[in-house]
């Protein structure tokens, strides 16, 4: 009877592991530009990141999104408590700094995938083609609950 079990969680994980496969090969390969910018990691609460969230911005008569997002120990702020919120065929730029230690920010999916450093502000731009969400994890090991470091991108 149990043997049944297993070979029945076999399968199901052949089918995971082919599904991821092909999940991997449809992933978006999105345009990004993104350089680094330096800032003080003591006094953010003097910066940009003071208020961090999604802002609407006009750029050359063009409405865009600025995003700042700080990254810590061990939330996206915004991003885990609730998730960012973004339209797409918009130009979005991504502000992303962390105030503790070294962190990722990773679209899973995506090629938007950036290190969170202190004292580094990583700046990328993108236009979501799709209505879409995306999850998001953090891909540099920065403490105990690690793995358990991730929020949500919802492209509306
Ligand atoms: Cu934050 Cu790993």
């Amino acid at each position: 009877k149990f043997e049944r079990f297993w070979i029945k969680l076999s399968f199901g994980l052949i089918a995971f592991f082919i599904a991821s496969v092909i999940y991997g090969f449809v992933s978006m390969d999105l345009k990004v530009v993104g350089d680094y910018q330096t800032i003080d990691p003591q006094n953010l609460g003097e910066t940009e990141f003071a208020k961090t969230g999604v802002r609407e911005v006009t750029k050359n008569g063009q409405t865009e999104y600025e995003v700042y997002v700080k990254t810590m120990q061990f939330a996206f702020q915004p991003g885990t408590a609730s998730p960012i919120v973004v339209p797409a065929n918009t130009r979005v730029t991504f502000y992303i700094t962390s105030p503790d230690v070294l962190h990722g920010f990773d679209l899973a999916g995506t090629n938007i995938n950036t290190m969170a450093i202190p004292g580094q502000v990583a700046k990328l731009t993108t236009i979501f083609p799709e209505p879409r969400e995306y999850g998001i994890v953090c891909n540099e090991y920065c403490g105990p609950a690690h793995h358990i470091m991730e929020g949500k991108v919802k492209v509306v």
